[in-house]
């Protein structure tokens, strides 16, 4: 029996986060290059997008390159660039069958001119499709994100526009590239990996976090219905009693 069976589809998350991890590690046990290995995890999130359509998760949100990671080596970096490239104009007419939508978070400008190009391309083919949001986190910084929200915010405080004592969270989640996305709910790592390594800190104050030991490439819907499964029997406090939570059903 499938896990999808004994999802509760009512109650499925609406936004899931992935740190897709281990993709060279992947690449390395099969004696490939680790580009290999990022070319194949191309089929995971189309695995994992599928996923989603199926077990009504609204939000997929993929961590797919941090800035950490331009100082991998040139070779690398350059070919995740271009698998990107190729990966999106390849996809985009299925996704837009499918009725997805896709869109990004981190700095664009960054990118090399063709990537950010194919990029803004996506978004606009695809902005009025009412199916998942797919956002891609590239060159992606939760650290950034969170200087750059607090540069903003001094701004308008020095420029007369904003008074401190109206500063609240609501003030600052305006200023997030997830200003117009609902916190994750569910965030999954791959590989076996138990870090943030910079992704969404704002974002996943309440998350659930998910972890296996599979290696990105392997990864498929039927490990996206066990985050799922697992998630769904846990009880989500928020700082409460569970007594409270109960009443609250
Ligand atoms: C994740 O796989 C993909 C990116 C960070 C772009 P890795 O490339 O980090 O794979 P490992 O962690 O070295 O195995
Ligand atoms: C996190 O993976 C970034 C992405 C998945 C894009 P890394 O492989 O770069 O993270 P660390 O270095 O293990 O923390
Ligand atoms: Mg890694």
């Amino acid at each position: 029996m499938s896990t999808l069976e004994k999802i509760d589809l009512k109650n499925t998350p609406n936004h899931i986060a992935i740190i897709m991890d281990g993709n060279g590690r992947w690449a390395e046990k099969q004696g490939e290059s680790r580009l290999f290995g990022h070319g194949i995890g191309v089929e995971s999130v189309r695995e994992v997008l599928k996923g989603a359509q199926e077990t009504n998760v609204k939000y997929l949100t993929l961590y797919a390159f941090s800035t950490e990671n331009w100082n991998r080596p040139k070779a690398e970096v350059e070919g995740l660039m271009n698998l990107l490239v190729t990966t999106i104009s390849n996809e985009v007419d299925e996704l837009n069958k499918n009725n997805v939508k896709i869109s990004t978070i981190g700095d664009l400008d960054r990118l090399p001119g063709d990537c950010k190009a194919e990029m803004i391309s996506a978004f606009e083919c695809t902005k009025t499709n009412t199916g998942v949001n797919l956002i891609l986190a590239l060159n992606y910084s939760a650290k950034l994100e969170l200087v750059n929200a607090v540069k903003s915010i001094a701004n308008d405080v020095v420029n007369g526009e904003y008074d401190i004592d109206a500063i609240d969270e609501q003030t600052i989640v305006q200023q997030l590239y997830t200003s117009e996305i609902p916190d994750p709910e569910l965030l999954i790592r791959t590989s076996g990996e138990h870090r943030v390594s910079n992704f969404l800190l704002w974002q996943i104050a309440y998350t659930e976090f998910y972890f296996t030991n599979v290696l990105w490439p392997d990864f498929r819907k039927e490990n996206l219905y066990d985050a799922i499964f697992d998630y769904q029997s846990r009880e989500r406090r928020f700082g409460l009693v569970s007594e409270q939570i109960e009443k609250k059903a």
